[in-house]
């Protein structure tokens, strides 16, 4: 079994690399439960595995890493593991600031976070300032986020300005659209990964994967590293993506 250094060289000779790579990191609490931990333990060493596919990420020369971190529907989730997941949020951005820093990590935090605790609220505002000169990678860290409420709030603002006489019904086109999404200053993703096996996109950018290669892994999102993020790639190098159109 090769190694993470080893798939890294095969990945340099085997095709481009994709741009931006977005993953739905799942499994968490299943892979607390198959140790009889509780849930959050979970969650805390998911952690890990995002410093992890960030260092990855980084090596492989992505340009873009969009993490799915918790959905506008996990608010429905017990109190107790909602205060869990903020507080272990507020932790990640307070603990690896300086470190994201130093690696030229651009931080951004994508959806509806006017719903976020002061304290997380004011933590996540501090990462972003202090890391928005960086260039190396672009982190989107998708928090309290979901596609169809994004697409309804890109809707409402082409609405408002229709009925404002700023924009015709004509001039609404897919730029228009996409501008007015949290994406619109990165590419749509090359490849989406998700883990712990389940085949659903759960609300993910909906719009933005229209092209998107798929991969799915039953690796449990704590026990996902940068070899599994490497394999995800050299697949994705093979594939043959023809956008509706016959191979060359
Ligand atoms: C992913 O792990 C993290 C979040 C959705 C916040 P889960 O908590 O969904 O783990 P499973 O799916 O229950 O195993
Ligand atoms: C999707 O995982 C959301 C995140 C990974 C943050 P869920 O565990 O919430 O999705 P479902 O409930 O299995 O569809
Ligand atoms: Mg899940």
């Amino acid at each position: 079994m090769p190694d993470a250094a080893e798939l890294l060289s095969q990945i340099r000779i085997s095709g481009a690399i994709p741009r931006h790579v977005a993953i739905i990191m799942d499994g968490n609490g299943r892979w607390a439960r198959d140790r009889m931990l509780p849930r959050p333990l979970g969650h805390r060493h998911g952690m890990k595995s995002v410093r992890a596919v960030v260092e990855g990420a980084i090596e492989a020369g992505v340009e873009v890493l969009s993490l799915f971190a918790f959905s506008k529907e996990n608010w429905q989730r017990p109190a107790l593991e909602v205060s869990a997941l903020m507080s272990l949020l507020e932790e990640f951005v307070q603990g690896e600031a300086d470190e994201l820093e130093r690696q030229g990590v651009h931080v951004r935090f994508l959806g509806e976070l006017e719903r976020l605790a002061p304290a997380a609220s004011a933590a996540v505002d501090r990462v972003v300032r202090q890391t928005a000169h960086c260039a190396t990678l672009r982190l989107n860290l998708f928090v309290s986020y979901g596609s169809r409420a994004e697409i309804l709030l890109a809707i409402r603002s082409l609405a408002s300005d229709v009925a404002a006489g700023r924009l015709t019904p004509e001039q609404i086109d897919e730029s228009a659209f996409t501008e007015r999404l949290y994406t619109s200053d990165v590419p749509d993703p090359d490849l989406l990964i998700r883990t712990s096996g389940e085949q659903r996109i759960s609300n993910f950018l909906l719009w933005q994967i229209a092209y998107t290669e798929f991969s799915i892994t039953p690796v449990l999102w704590p026990d996902f590293g940068r070899k599994e993020l490497y394999e995800a790639i050299l697949d994705y190098q093979q594939r043959d993506r023809r956008f509706g159109r016959v191979p060359a």
